[in-house]
């Protein structure tokens, strides 16, 4: 499939259905335990949801439900208005734990090139492809270090080829499970900047368990634990936070009693 017929396609879907991914009161059990309760929410084109929440409040599932890789035990899951599973080659997916072996001797451009895997199954990677893992490179700024053996980047670095390997599949929507976590404060920064550039390209989910690093940059905010509290806003409620995290959430609440996560 070519580049440019792909954004057709991506954009014919989005002509007809006005949500990129929907889930309509989800529920999930792990055995006799529940994860998620009820949980409804719409993503569309060019939103960046920042979803917050204790460890353990079910945002990894939430992703997998997402990716069809975990199955709702009720309720209702579509992604560009089809099936999960069948709709997965739409979605970029950084997952929270990237287990590789940091002395594994494979190079950045060839990390990045596996993310072409699904558009090249049973076949060899083609020069297209090729241009499409470049170009993703370009997008997150690593290509001058294409050569470099991925153990040999900083931890920054290594998260901007993760996500470049997901841009490479050409996605509608990127999930990032944890990105930031272990980035230093400043790095962090950057990185935000570079996922709101993408923004306008896609629709972006993003799960932290950090409230105050995602509050300046998303341009929506959910807290999840369990339920979701979710107003389709950037706006959360002190009583919505106080709620997801059983404690008086300080942190942002100092000094702005209701709302809070105000325009930067
Ligand atoms: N495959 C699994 N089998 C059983 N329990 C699981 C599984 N994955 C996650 N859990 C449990 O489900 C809950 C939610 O996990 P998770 O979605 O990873 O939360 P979060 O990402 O918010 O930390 C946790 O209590 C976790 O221990
Ligand atoms: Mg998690």
């Amino acid at each position: 499939m070519t580049q440019n017929i792909k954004i057709r396609e991506i954009q014919e879907m989005q002509a007809i259905v006005k949500e990129v991914i929907s889930l309509r009161n989800v529920s999930v059990h792990y055995g006799d335990l529940p994860v998620l309760e009820n949980v409804s929410l719409s993503i569309y084109m060019h939103d960046f949801l920042g979803i917050i929440g204790p460890n353990g409040g079910g945002k990894t599932t939430l992703l997998k439900v997402i990716l069809g890789l975990v199955k709702p035990d009720s309720g209702k899951v579509s992604v560009f208005g089809g099936d999960p599973l069948q709709n997965r080659r739409y979605i970029g997916y950084v997952p929270q734990h990237r287990l590789f072996d940091p002395n594994f001797p494979i190079s950045v451009r060839d990390v990045v090139l596996t993310g072409r895997a699904r558009h090249a199954l049973f076949r060899r990677y083609t020069n297209h492809d090729k241009k499409t893992a470049r170009s993703a490179l370009e997008m997150v700024g690593m290509l001058p270090l294409e050569d470099r053996q991925i153990g040999r980047l900083s931890g920054g670095q290594q998260q901007r080829v993760f996500i470049a390997r997901a841009l490479a599949a050409e996605p509608g929507v990127l999930l990032l499970d944890e990105p930031a976590a272990g980035i230093d404060t400043c790095v962090q920064a950057e990185f935000y900047e570079l996922l709101g550039r993408l923004k306008q390209k896609m629709a972006i989910v993003m799960v932290s368990h950090d409230i105050t690093a995602v509050s300046v940059y998303v341009s929506k905010i959910a807290c999840l634990n369990q339920k979701l509290f979710y107003h389709d806003s950037k706006e959360l409620l002190a009583e919505d936070l106080e709620a997801a995290y059983q404690c008086p959430v300080d942190v942002i609440a100092h000094g702005i009693p209701h709302r809070v996560l105000r325009e930067h």
